[in-house]
């Protein structure tokens, strides 16, 4: 897959260690239970991965203010290209997350997709003219859209509304732990 470099042994090891991390986990409670939850939400979103990539995409869409980070910087006309090329990746990444063993790679592929995001990484992957840089604003209120609208897919599976919460709310914890890592750059150095 185009970009797709989460195995990749090149990339730069990430600010955050294993130990750090590991207290993060703790700080919101995240625990080998919401691991568990992430493994079983995970067969239940994969057959309708295209489904919720359709919803994000038509949020995204829908709102010219949000559509406007993936447009040619000079046109400012979208760029169906590169959104299709993170399309597939964002797909990617909802598997890897229910899925994940939060090791260094893992790690690391989280410093390269804040990167991404930012100006020090934005466009590079995918070699596009598009505006630098996400404002640090909308990293943090992505949290509610991408948490919020994975209910109803969770839902359609066959699994109790105690599990059905138990996955919800390990989803939650799962993108808020990601959002941290991936706004390192953003934040001044030593203030972390
Ligand atoms: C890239 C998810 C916030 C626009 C990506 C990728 C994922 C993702 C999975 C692909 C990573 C890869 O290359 O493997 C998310 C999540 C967010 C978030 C979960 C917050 C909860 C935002 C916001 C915007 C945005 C607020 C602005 C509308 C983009 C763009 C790329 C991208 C333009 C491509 C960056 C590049 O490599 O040039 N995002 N994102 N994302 N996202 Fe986000």
């Amino acid at each position: 897959m185009p970009g797709y470099d989460a195995y990749s042994k090149s990339l730069e090891t990430s600010p955050v260690t294993p130990e750090e991390f590991a207290l993060l986990q703790k700080t919101i409670f995240f625990g080998p239970e919401d691991v568990k939850a992430l493994r079983q939400a995970q067969k239940i979103l994969k057959p309708q991965i295209t489904e919720i990539l359709d919803t994000w995409y038509g949020y995204v869409g829908a709102n010219p203010h949000l559509l406007y980070y993936f447009s040619n910087k000079e046109s400012g006309e979208a760029n169906g290209e590169y959104l299709s090329r993170v399309r597939d990746r964002f797909e990617q990444w909802i598997l890897d997350l229910t899925d994940a063993n939060y090791d260094q790679q893992w790690l690391n592929y989280q410093h390269e997709i804040a990167k991404r995001h930012h100006s020090v990484g934005k466009n590079r992957t995918d070699n596009v003219n598009s505006v630098d840089h996400i404002d640090y604003k909308y990293m943090v209120a992505f949290i509610y859209p991408i948490t919020t609208t994975i209910k109803p897919f969770l839902q359609n599976g066959n699994a109790s509304q105690k599990e059905v919460d138990a996955m919800y709310e390990a989803w939650r914890k799962a993108v808020i732990l990601s959002v941290i890592l991936w706004t390192h750059p953003y934040i001044k150095d030593g203030d972390f």
